[in-house]
């Protein structure tokens, strides 16, 4: 069961003995389709999870931040005079780079203090980091009063991460954390950060499929993935790939040397498979979407390289199933997540058989559930 609102607060009275003044949630996501393709200014298709980072607090009068997490069993403090790092350990340092992110901006920012719950699990490619940096920009702005524009915040969340975490993201999994909407997925388009909710197709559901895979090198293959696509938009004249059409990508990929061909080939066709999947999604057509997902996995699979063989064993036995229209890794790759789209009426047998045959082929035990979609980072 995913944590609901009575949940945290519960904590917050254990440790308060009263209620709560102030309720924070924001949401992980998974991404539908349009993977690596953010920080080439190009497509998204996300949508915001019933899995969230919760904050249950009460204003202080002076500038100190004070955090119980649930999780850790630990509290942590910190004044917002004159951030520092202290050796950047754990989870409170999500909360501190987004405070620091929002001084930074020139809000000016009052303490609080109260506890910290989330479900989005650790490192599985859901944006845990995203939803606690959103909850955080959430909890400041109630207790300041601070306007709350999502793009804006998850700019200034996506800040926190590059530069206080230091893990050089792209703006999906902050900017869907904060406009996130119910029953929707969002697409946006990374260049001018504008989203369009879309509803699912009539009778589908979204399922996640965490191969409970965990890659610790994650980071730097990212980075490299990044450093490549620079050198391929540089390569066609311009600066980030979402300017380069498939009929220009045709006309000179012979020219490039084998490996910058494949990984420019996945950005712009993932673009415009991305931009595809939300014309037939409004159309209600769930196949021809299933098929653009099943697209993106070969090709994040064989040219962009960010796959691996618990996630191809997760797809195929996702696909194997006849209730699949689609399967696909999600997230930056080398682990974690797919996500399927199926026909909501063989959900059980889904999860079944899917769990089944990727347990008996890999000896892991997965993960997998249906998820809605919910909204964004909101008081609640
Ligand atoms: C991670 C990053 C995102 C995005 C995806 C890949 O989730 O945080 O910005 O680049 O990988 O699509």
């Amino acid at each position: 069961m995913p944590l609901a609102k009575k949940d945290i607060v519960q904590q917050y009275v254990e440790r308060y003995g009263q209620e709560p003044p102030l309720v924070i949630r924001a949401p992980g996501r998974v991404n539908l389709i349009g993977e690596h393709t953010d920080y080439n200014d190009g497509f998204v298709f996300p949508l915001a999870i019933n899995r969230a980072a919760w904050i249950a607090l009460k204003p202080r009068s002076d500038n100190k931040v004070v955090v119980y997490s649930v999780d850790y069993k630990e509290t942590k403090e910190f004044s917002l005079d004159g951030l520092t790092t202290n050796g950047k350990e754990g989870w409170i340092e999500y909360i501190k780079g987004t405070a620091w992110a929002l001084q930074d901006a020139g809000y000016k920012l009052s303490g609080w203090e109260g506890v910290l719950a989330g479900d989005v699990p650790l490192g599985a490619g859901l944006s845990s980091s995203a939803s606690l940096e959103l909850a955080t920009a959430r909890a400041f702005a109630s207790v300041g009063n601070l306007p709350w524009d999502a793009a804006v915040m998850a700019k200034l969340g996506q800040k926190a991460e590059n530069k206080w975490v230091g893990v050089n993201c792209g703006i999906m999994d902050q900017l869907i954390s904060a406009a996130g909407k119910a029953d929707h997925a969002l697409l946006i388009d990374c260049r001018t950060l504008a989203s369009e909710p879309v509803p699912f197709p009539a009778g589908t559901a979204i399922v996640v499929l965490d191969t409970s895979t965990r890659r610790g090198l994650v980071d730097s293959a990212y980075n490299e993935r990044r450093s490549q696509c620079e050198a391929a938009a540089k390569f066609f004249g311009v600066k980030v790939l979402r300017d380069v059409t498939i009929d220009q990508f045709n006309a000179k990929a012979g020219e490039l040397d084998e490996m910058t061909r494949r990984r420019s080939k996945h950005v712009i066709t993932e673009n415009d498979r991305t931009e595809a999947a939300a014309v037939v999604m409004k159309k209600g057509d769930a196949v021809s979407l299933g098929k653009l997902m099943n697209e993106s996995h070969e090709s994040l699979r064989d040219d962009f390289e960010v796959s691996s063989d618990a996630l191809n064993a997760m797809v195929d036995n996702a696909r194997k199933h006849p209730g699949c229209y689609g399967a696909r890794m999600t997230g930056a790759g080398f682990g974690g997540c797919a996500v399927a789209l199926i026909d909501a009426a063989q959900a059980d047998d889904f999860v079944a058989k899917t769990s089944a045959g990727y347990e008996a082929q890999t000896g892991n035990k997965p993960a997998v559930y249906v998820c809605t979609a919910t909204d964004g980072a909101k008081e609640v």
